[in-house]
């Protein structure tokens, strides 16, 4: 006999909806565009799109260091696989937001540049969610606070995470090989790390939970990567859009974010390559 195919039923009145559990009328309600231009509503909702994602980012992250804050837990070594399964859906992430970038470059310069004044002085610069996000990882810079002075609650939260242990700050904390590697003096504390990591791969059954710390390092090694994937994307989509202009937040523009370039969060992962032999 064949199996009956069934329709969804039909929603009763004070049940839960869609609509109603998503919030979905405030959210497409959220778009205001300057001007009535086309592609601004493009525009902004790639912006917003990269903002949720932000969100779910420092979402995963948070758990990832409360993961491995765990560590002298008597699960620790469950919280070490997880920790490497939530980085492994960052990546995924990250990846979808560096592939993002194709959609808004589907629209002319031109057409960018029919309502780019509608939103100066406004600039992406000022994302205190990506500054959150670089601050959570470990690249802490007092410097950026100030851009957020015009929203307290905003610096507030930014003054939060450069006071709380970063993504950096954690995973060397607990990383099991570096506690075996004894160096006293503090300059040498770069190298000291990149050996703790280099030990870690020769031999990852060496160590407690070996494997599940080098799936740890190979994520966050792609993370790092990608992070950069994503600032050399956007500078690509800046330099197809409006060339080496100015930004709107004031910068020279494609030439300042190139500095960022070289940021990464964990060099000494980055290291340990060199020093690896066969
Ligand atoms: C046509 C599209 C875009 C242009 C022309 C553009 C341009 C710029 C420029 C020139 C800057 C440097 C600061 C300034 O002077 O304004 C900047 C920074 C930034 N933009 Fe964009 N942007 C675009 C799209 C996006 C999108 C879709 C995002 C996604 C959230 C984004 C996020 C950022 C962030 C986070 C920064 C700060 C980067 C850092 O400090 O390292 N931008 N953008």
């Amino acid at each position: 006999m064949s199996e009956q195919v069934l329709p969804p039923t039909q929603p009763k009145p004070a049940q839960l909806t869609y609509g109603e559990y998503l919030r979905v009328p405030a959210l497409i309600g959220l778009q205001t565009p300057q001007s009535p231009h086309h592609d601004e509503l493009l525009f902004i909702i790639i912006h917003q799109t990269y903002e949720l994602w932000f969100k779910q980012l420092l979402h995963e992250l948070d758990a990832v260091i409360a993961c491995l804050q765990n560590r002298n837990a008597p699960n620790a070594n469950e919280d070490v696989y997880e920790a490497a399964r939530l980085l492994r859906r960052c990546t995924e992430i990250m990846r979808v937001l560096v592939e993002q970038f194709t959609i808004l470059e589907t629209m002319l310069p031109t057409h960018f540049l029919a309502f780019r004044e509608h939103l100066h002085p406004a600039s992406g610069f000022q994302s205190e969610q990506f500054r959150e996000l670089e601050f959570l990882c470990g690249l802490k810079d007092e410097k950026m606070l100030r851009y957020h002075d015009a929203v307290p609650e905003l610096r507030a939260q930014l003054e939060r995470r450069l006071r709380e242990p970063s993504l950096r700050d954690v995973f060397f904390a607990a990383l099991p090989t570096l506690s075996e590697i004894m160096n006293e003096d503090e300059a040498m504390e770069f190298q000291r790390r990149a050996e703790a990591i280099r030990a870690l791969y020769r031999d990852e059954r060496a160590f407690a939970h070996g494997r599940a710390w080098l799936d740890v390092c190979e994520r966050l090694t792609e993370f790092d990567e990608l992070l950069v994937s994503w600032r050399l994307r956007h500078i690509q989509m800046i330099e197809r859009t409006i060339g080496v202009r100015m930004g709107t937040g004031g910068s020279s523009g494609a030439s300042y974010l190139k500095l960022t370039l070289e940021k990464k969060v964990f060099p000494e992962l980055w290291e340990a390559r060199t020093m690896l032999s066969a």
